[in-house]
């Protein structure tokens, strides 16, 4: 286990830093305080090249100038939109920023994806560990209260990263954070994701609007391009001539209902490399985005962007929980810790779908 930091470049006179963290099994994952983002995981293939499995930017200016795609970012305090950007709580009414069109979109202008975290990093055993963490008040942010962020990173030996958020207030706020990380497991951003095979754990999906907002009812995924109970190769299904892939401009943009248990929740697997993620987390819901426009051009890492570079998997509540009941939980009471983990497992040249 090796732990170090260097530059990542400033941006309008404030300097970033990356904290790059080696584990003894050849996995490197590059971690920034600019949003507590991670900029790249690698490992090493069969003949011990290392091999980028996340798509990140090479610095911070890159970040400020290009990123309306939240690579690896910590977005919050709510991930996703939130209608009109209103929360109409009680008598109360907290207009957020309207970023996306009429709604809110991942934490607004002060979202957390573009702050400057402090960080601290230690190695414990079999473990690297890096905890970020933020103050967000109303100084900074329309959100109500002092919140104070926690953000915890682990890097086993055996290719897992885990993700652990301690986050309260102390005013009646609204907490739903995410990792915004996209995998493109054919580690080679050229190629993009369609060929990717994809499990998730869920029997629901959330349909969305033409201005992709939750409608508020959930369907069954049987029958329809949303249907990864077993695992499926996504070409057909992002191509699909399907009202609610073609909303999403190709591909999907949804939240998926997760089912119960501490089982795998979600799994993507390229026949390219062989190489595949296991996802596990004790959130409801997962939002598959698959990158489905470029809005600007740019290159990273030396290469053009590209639809479908790559997809994530959000670990949250679903997105405009507020105004939909059964959604989850957002809306915590002073002093209530909201508290939650993910954990994304590499596996390297096997086709195994644990649990399945
Ligand atoms: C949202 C997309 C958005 C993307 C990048 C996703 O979580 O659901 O609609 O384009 O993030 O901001």
């Amino acid at each position: 286990m090796e732990i170090q930091t260097r530059p990542f470049g400033s941006y309008q006179g404030v300097d970033y830093t990356e904290i790059v963290v080696k584990n003894d099994a050849g996995d490197c994952l590059i971690f920034s305080d600019l949003g507590a983002r991670i900029n790249q995981w690698s490992a090493n293939d069969t003949i011990g090249q290392p091999r980028s499995i996340v798509v990140g930017y090479d610095s911070a200016e890159q970040v400020f100038d290009l990123d309306q795609y939240y690579y690896g970012a910590t977005v919050g305090p709510v991930a996703g939109r939130i209608k009109d950007g209103l929360w109409q709580d009680g008598d109360k009414r907290i207009q957020l920023d309207q970023n996306d069109g009429q709604n809110h979109l991942h934490g607004g202008k002060s979202g957390w994806a573009f702050r400057r975290w402090d960080y601290d990093y230690s190695i414990e055993g079999d473990e690297a560990k890096v905890v970020f963490t933020l103050v967000d008040d109303a100084t900074d942010s329309p959100y109500p209260g002092k919140v104070q962020a926690q953000v915890t990173y682990r890097l086993t030996n055996k290719h897992e990263w885990f993700i652990h958020y301690h986050i309260v207030s102390d005013e009646r706020t609204l907490i739903n954070p995410t990792n915004h990380v996209y995998f493109n497991l054919n580690a080679a951003l050229d190629r993009p994701i369609d060929n990717h095979s994809l499990y998730v754990a869920a029997e629901r999906y959330l349909p969305i609007t033409p201005d992709h907002l939750p409608t508020g009812e959930k369907l069954p995924v049987e029958g329809t391009p949303f249907d990864y109970r077993t695992d499926q190769v996504l070409a057909p299904w992002l191509a699909a001539n399907y009202p609610q892939t073609l909303v999403a401009n190709g591909g999907f943009d949804h939240a998926f209902e997760l089912s119960q248990g501490d089982g795998v929740k979600a799994w993507l697997y390229s026949p390219t490399t062989h190489w595949s993620i296991e996802m596990y987390t004790d959130q409801p819901y997962v939002v598959i985005y698959t990158h489905n426009d470029v809005k600007q051009e740019g290159k990273i890492a030396g290469i053009p962007r590209l639809k479908h570079e790559g997809i994530t998997l959000e670990t949250q509540a679903a997105p405009d929980a507020i105004h939909h009941e059964y959604f989850g939980k957002v809306v915590y009471e002073p002093g209530e810790v909201y508290e939650s983990t993910t954990c994304y497992r590499l596996f390297r040249n096997v086709k195994v779908l644990e649990g399945e």
